[in-house]
Order: structure tokens, then sequence, then C-alpha cells
């Protein structure tokens, strides 16, 4: 058996694969299109291992997806690829219209071609799953619920807008044509891997280096963190067990104001690699302007996906930012790679002022 997962040289979609393949024989097809986000060196320890096959490619490339439906024959294909970066939408969103709707709409062709051929007990079995964000749902006041599965869409970004859309595509593609898919709407992730335009790796690059910890507006916005580890697993549930059609939330019950995980990660760092001055990292942190039309606040409810399907979170927060403190203490040489060229140009694009 083989599924195909795209976009699985990325932060979460590498973990994914990395997971997937430590447990189960099924082969993994792996398209990235390897843009400055994808990076085959999150995947070297699978140098070698035939169960994973890598091609490069675009999701929007019909032909090339559908010759490899034909050919690999997967039973399931999950979708990681994305442009994923709020700040990159909010200074060229026409990448994100492009990969996160034409891309998905592209995608999901090639598979219900493929789909529709299928035989019958292979047709049923068939999964197609979409990995989505909870910021779809827009943001939300300091004192409502949390997000569920049946809050509306209120997408407020770029980035959230096109993910919104590929999420309605998705959804009426199983309305209309009978495709089955499932779709998780997840919350921040950190983790292993996680390229360094983002909060959490961005902060701890930036404070070894020497370097301004930069919060936007008051640093009160609030997030739920979940470790990368356990969205894999939460995927990899919902494509064993989900009810076809459904969207489940995932999240790691753990809403956490921006300058508090500033704060953590400058003493996690101050603990395990202590400034030669003898002074905290915190000392780093600079205040400078806020994003245009930010979220103030996310929540998700995930006990939806903990009734129907079993799953929690396994790490708290505080052993899930330890070990990704100590993890890029240890991959300072993944760090050094994936930040040159591409990431120093869009360093001084978005901190300039
Ligand atoms: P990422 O930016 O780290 O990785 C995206 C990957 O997709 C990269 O490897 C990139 O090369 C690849 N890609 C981009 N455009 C492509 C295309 N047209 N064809 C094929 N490959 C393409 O993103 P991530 O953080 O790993 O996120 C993965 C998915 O999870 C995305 O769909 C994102 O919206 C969603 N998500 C992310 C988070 C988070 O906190 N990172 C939270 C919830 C949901
Ligand atoms: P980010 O990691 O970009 O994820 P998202 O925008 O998808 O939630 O940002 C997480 C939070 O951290 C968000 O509220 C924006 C804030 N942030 C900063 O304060 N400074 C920064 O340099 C970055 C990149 C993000």
């Amino acid at each position: 058996m083989t599924i195909l997962v795209t976009g699985g040289a990325g932060f979460i979609g590498s973990n994914f694969v990395l997971d997937w393949l430590a447990g189960s024989g099924e082969w993994v097809v792996n398209v990235d299109k390897l843009t400055y986000a994808g990076n085959l060196q999150n995947l070297s320890s699978l140098a070698g291992d035939e169960r994973h096959v890598f091609v490069r490619g675009d999701i929007a490339d019909s032909d090339l997806i559908a010759r490899l439906l034909a050919e690999h024959q997967p039973r399931a294909v999950v979708n990681f690829a994305a442009e994923s970066h709020v700040d990159r939408s909010i200074h060229g969103p026409e990448d994100f219209i492009q990969t996160n709707i034409v891309g998905t709409f592209r995608l999901l062709e090639a598979v219900r071609a493929y789909w529709s051929g299928l035989a019958n007990h292979g047709r049923e079995a068939f999964r197609f799953l979409h990995v989505s964000t909870d910021e779809v749902y827009g943001s939300l006041a300091a004192d409502a619920p949390a997000f569920t599965e049946s809050n509306r869409y209120k997408p407020n970004s770029p980035y959230s807008a096109s993910k919104a859309a590929s999420d309605h595509l998705v959804r009426a593609y199983h309305h209309t044509y009978g495709l089955p898919v499932l779709t998780t709407n997840c919350s921040n992730n950190y983790g292993p891997f996680h390229f360094p335009e983002k909060l959490i790796p961005l902060v701890i690059h930036n404070a070894l280096a020497g370097k301004a910890l930069p919060i936007y507006g008051d640093g009160q916005q609030i997030r739920d963190w979940l470790y990368v580890k356990d969205h894999c697993s939460a995927i990899r549930r919902v494509l064993e067990a989900g009810a076809v059609g459904a969207t489940y939330n995932v999240g790691g019950w753990n809403e956490q104001a921006n300058l508090d995980v500033v704060r953590l990660v400058c003493e996690l760092l101050d603990e395990l690699n202590p400034r030669h001055e003898g002074t905290s990292y915190a000392s780093q942190i600079v205040y400078v302007a806020d994003r245009p039309g930010h979220d103030h606040r996310y929540a998700i409810d995930a006990g939806k996906i903990e009734r129907e399907l079993g799953w929690r979170p396994q790490e708290t927060f505080a052993s899930g930012i330890r070990k990704t403190v100590q993890w890029y203490l240890g991959n300072q040489e993944w760090v050094a790679n994936v930040t040159s060229g591409a990431y120093r140009d869009w360093i001084v694009q978005q901190y300039a002022s």
C-alpha cells in the first residue's frame, strides 16, 4: 500500500513523513515543489529508504499528479502543500492564491479522475485528507468560546482566506462528486524543522545570533500551540477512522500570549545555553510595528476529535517547548543552511524598519 503526500519537505509534512515511515510499512510518494519553505535536509535520515519516493513537483501540475496517481495507485492523498506564512501573504498574496486555491483545485480534479476510475473496494477505501488551519475561523474576543467545527468561516488575512477557499473546494468535491474527503483545522504548530520565519524558531535563532526578538504590537495576541508530532498523530488518526466528509479541529488545549511564549523560550535558552554576559536573552526583546489586520486570539476546542476518535495531544507545552529548544540547539547546522540566501532577503524586507 502507498499514500501520496504533498508538501512533505516542509515543516509539518516532513515530520509527518518521518513519523509515518517510522511506524508503518506503507510507502510514501512525496510531491513537493521545494519553495523556500521546502527542505530535503529534513528527510535526510530517509536516504536509501526505498519506501520514500520523492518527486519535485507542483500540486497545480495536473499532468504530473495524474501520472503519479496512475503509477503508484495510492490509497490516500494527504495534502500539506501550501504557502503558509501570514506575513508573506500580506507582502505578496499572489503565490497564496496560486498554490492554496488553484493548486488545491487542480489536485482535487486529478484525484477525482483517479478515484472515479478505481474499482469498488478501492473507491470506498480511498481518502483525500486536507490539512488546514484554525485561522479560517478569524479572530476571537478574549472571552469567546474556543472554535468548534461549526464556527463560521471569517478569514482575515490573504493566507487564511486562501486556506478557507481551499477548504470550501474540498467540501464541495465531497458534496457534489462524493469524493471521500477529510479536513483537519489545526492551531499553531511548533517543533523540529520549523522554518525560522515563524515566531518560535525565529526567536530561538535571533536569540542565539544576538539579534532583536521582535514582538508585534503589545505581544498580548493569543495562539493555541500544538507540538508538531501531536499534529501528525492526529492526522494519522483522522485518516484511519475519520467520518467521510467531516472536519476535525486539532489543538493543544494550550492558549498562550506571544510575549509569554517568547519569555519562556528565553528562560529555556538561559538555562540550556546561557549568554556570555550572564544576562537573560529576554533583554533582546524589542517591540515592533504590529502586523496589519493582526488576529488577536485563536483558540481550538478539540473536543470532537477526542470524543469521536479518542485523540488527545501527548505533549504539554512545557515538555514540547523544551524539546524544541533542545532540537534547535542541537541542529544549528540545519538552521545555518536554511537561513542563507532567500531567507536573508525576507528578513531585511520584513524587519527593516
Ligand atoms: P511550510 O511552509 O513549512 O511547508 C509547505 C511545503 O509545501 C513546503 O515544503 C513547500 O515547498 C511545499 N509547497 C508549496 N507550494 C507547493 C506547490 N504548489 N506544490 C507542491 N508543494 C508546494 O508549511 P507547514 O507549516 O508545514 O504547513 C503545512 C500545512 O499545514 C499547510 O497547508 C498549512 O496551511 C497547514 N497548517 C500549518 C500550521 C502551522 O502552524 N505551521 C497550522 C495549521 C495548519
Ligand atoms: P506566526 O508564527 O507567524 O504564526 P501565525 O501568524 O500563523 O499565528 O506568528 C505567531 C504569532 O507571533 C502571531 O500573533 C504573530 C506574532 N509574531 C511576532 O510577534 N513577531 C514575529 O517576528 C513573528 C514572526 C510573529
